[in-house]
């Protein structure tokens, strides 16, 4: 439903980005200090979030989960004319912060070009799970990356009241206080957050309700249960695409079944959260993961 105000997408305006002050306090200040800054979570924490914020606020530049061209094209927008004319390589003359948000395909092939930039005082963020980080720093050319860390900020989640807060933003009156109750008090990770909120949305629209109000819990949360295994059919299919033909490339996945490549991603993640898919060394390819048979419930 087009008007679901609980869009499933990293937030990146600043007025609806909420909590984590003191995170995004530490990453502002870090943009004006020498090194390389992480920013570390777990899937669905609000990493992407977190970076666009400050992109959207002219903080630096933003660049996602990428390639060497869309970083350089993202770069090229901030070179003055005359560099541009001179035709110089932007990754030598751009000096404002970069944001890299989902890092992890990236770095292989840019990790000594991410440390040319830091070396000549450019500010680089990078945005990881630390599964991610964890991976990549097994292989020397990120290693000489990683060593230049000098600040890592993690996402852990947020307080009771900012998950009110995040309701009450979104969805202004339209939850029951009940219900917000009855939702900060059990959820922590803004993804989950806005998963159970977007659902109760819907069901408050398909039943022709005014509110979402706290009857209605009890039949939106069990449906989570289940759904939360392998994320729905879409998941399921992706998955047993993935038995069936190990290493399978995500562009590979999204033709033969004929989804939208962003969904595949992101479903994807969750199969991945949820150690149902392996994802290669290189990030490249998919394969069921330890235990991917006997997880349904
Ligand atoms: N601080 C926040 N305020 C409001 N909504 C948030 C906040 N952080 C995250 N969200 C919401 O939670 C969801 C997940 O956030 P986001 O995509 O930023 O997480 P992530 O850590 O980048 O996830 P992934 O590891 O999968 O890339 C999004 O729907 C986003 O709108
Ligand atoms: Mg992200």
């Amino acid at each position: 439903m087009t008007d679901n105000p609980f869009s499933m997408t990293p937030v990146d305006k600043p007025e609806e980005f909420i909590g984590y002050a003191k995170e995004k306090e530490e990453l502002e200040n870090s943009l004006t200090e020498a090194g390389v800054t992480l920013v570390l979570s777990d899937m669905g924490f609000g990493k992407s979030s977190l970076v666009r914020v400050l992109g959207h606020d002219g903080k630096g530049i933003y660049v996602e989960r990428c390639t060497k061209d869309k970083l350089y094209s993202a770069l090229r927008q901030h070179m003055n004319a005359l560099d541009r004319l001179l035709g110089k390589d932007p990754t030598d003359v751009v000096s404002r912060p970069v944001f890299v948000d989902e890092c992890a395909a990236m770095v292989p092939e840019l990790a000594s070009t991410f440390n040319n930039m830091h070396d000549r005082g450019v500010k680089i963020v990078l945005s990881l799970t630390h599964d991610e980080r964890a991976e990549l720093e097994k292989h020397p050319v990120n290693k000489t990356l990683f060593d230049r860390v000098t600040k890592t900020i993690i996402l852990n989640g947020l307080t009771k009241e900012e998950v009110v807060e995040l309701i009450k933003q979104r969805a202004d009156a339209k939850f029951t206080d009940k219900a917000v109750e009855f939702i900060s008090g059990k959820f922590r990770k803004p993804r989950d957050i806005v998963r159970v909120c977007h659902n109760l949305w819907n069901e408050m629209k398909k039943n022709g309700k005014e509110k979402v109000s706290e009857d209605m819990l009890g039949f939106v949360l069990p449906e989570i249960k289940t759904r939360e295994v392998v994320g729905g059919e879409k998941s399921q299919r992706i998955l047993d695409y993935i038995k069936n033909n190990p290493g399978a490339k995500r562009g590979e996945i999204a033709d033969a079944l004929k989804m939208n490549p962003n969904s595949v991603t992101n479903l994807l993640k969750l199969l991945m959260e949820k150690h149902l898919v392996t994802r290669t060394a290189d990030f490249k390819h998919y394969a069921a993961g330890l235990g991917g048979e006997g997880k349904k419930e």
